[in-house]
């Protein structure tokens, strides 16, 4: 029998460094219709703390696996599995999938990507999310005005450029000069340094119009500052919202969220990635052939975090605010 080594959780709380421990135990090797997957390289998402919180699955005890996201070569194959074969490039997003050196993955769930690599890998959850959710709910339109917050983050980066791929005028947030570099270079129309510019008054100057489409992660005051630039008939996507997800939600008092909706006809929408599947096969092949392509720029996040053991801090080396692009854990 394989011996996995593993991160799993052993407490409920968004501090992910004080949950994870690695543990090694004996797995069966995959059954009917499984492939056995070596990780080589593990995606980290702003949720792994929401994951370690318990907040994926209500209800769940401690210890259960981490991770989302990963990317590495068949090393086994179940009775049945035909599409697959030992030595096959794949990547795989399943809860507690990744922070591990080996998986068992329903073969159906793995995808054959050209290397087990950073950027393939960050096509699962970042990549859908943002193809996904600007077609599907936000619905962007040629020539529309698209805002994207944490517009240099591991999703971010994939919705500004297909906002732009859609015909849309692109602005996106960030938190500093090194990112808003990034976010030029990705086709951005305009980067605003939240922390050093007026975000409000950049958005009057920029749509004065408003906002037809919000790609919303960051949550807080960023949130209330695009609900109230939202253009008549205006989409706000809410994907998530970072700023919340370690010290919990902010208690606020304002007038109720319609106030600022229905004299514009404009919307809020929540958007949560599994609630899609029946569109991932279609986005995942678009979205694979783009980043092959070189039309999609995947960045990497420059600091190399390498073994399971690196993972805590990669998790809050993203949650700093200070990585730049898709963070990932090289695992072998
Ligand atoms: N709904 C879904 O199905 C789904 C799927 C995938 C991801 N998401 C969401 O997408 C968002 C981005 O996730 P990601 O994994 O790609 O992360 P990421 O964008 O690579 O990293 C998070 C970024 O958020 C920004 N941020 C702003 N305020 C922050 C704060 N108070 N604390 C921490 N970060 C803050 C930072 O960039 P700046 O300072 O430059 O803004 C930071 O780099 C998250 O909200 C995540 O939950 C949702």
């Amino acid at each position: 029998m394989p011996t996995v080594r593993k991160l799993v959780a052993t407490v409920l709380t968004p501090d992910f460094r004080q949950s994870a421990r690695l543990v090694e135990e004996e797995i069966p090797g995959p059954g009917p219709g499984e492939v056995l997957v070596r990780n080589r390289v593990a995606g980290v998402n702003a949720s792994d703390v929401n994951l370690t919180a318990g907040r994926y699955q209500p209800g769940v005890e401690p210890p259960f696996d981490l991770g989302f996201e990963a990317a590495g070569v068949v090393e086994a194959v179940g009775p049945g599995v035909e599409r697959l074969a030992v030595g096959d490039a794949v990547a795989h997003s399943t809860l507690g999938g990744g922070f591990r050196d080996l998986a068992v993955v329903p073969a159906a769930l793995a995808v054959p990507v050209p290397e087990p690599s950073a950027q393939a890998l960050s096509v699962l959850v970042s990549g859908l999310t943002a193809s996904i959710a600007l077609e599907q709910v936000g619905e962007v339109q040629a020539g529309e005005t698209v805002l994207v917050t944490a517009a240099a983050g591991g999703t971010g980066q994939y919705a500004v450029q297909l906002a732009k791929r859609a015909g849309a005028r692109v602005l996106g947030t960030c938190g500093s000069d090194d990112k808003a570099d990034l976010l030029r270079d990705l086709g951005c129309d305009r980067p605003i340094t939240y922390r050093t510019e007026d975000v409000r008054e950049v958005l009057k100057a920029e749509a004065p119009d408003g906002l037809d489409v919000v790609y919303e992660s960051v949550g807080g005051a960023l949130f209330d500052t695009a609900l109230r630039s939202l253009a008549v008939k205006g989409r706000l996507v809410s994907i998530g919202y970072v700023s919340e997800y370690v010290d919990g939600p902010e208690r606020v008092s304002d007038a109720r969220v319609y106030h600022r909706l229905l004299a514009k006809s404009a919307s809020v929408r929540g958007f949560f990635l599994p609630h899609y599947a029946r569109h991932f096969p279609e986005h995942m092949q678009r979205l694979l052939a783009l980043v092959a392509s070189g039309e999609l720029t995947v960045a990497v996040d420059p600091t190399e975090f390498r073994g399971l053991d690196a993972v805590a801090d990669a998790v809050e080396h993203l949650h700093s605010g200070r990585s730049l692009g898709k963070v990932v854990v090289w695992l072998d």
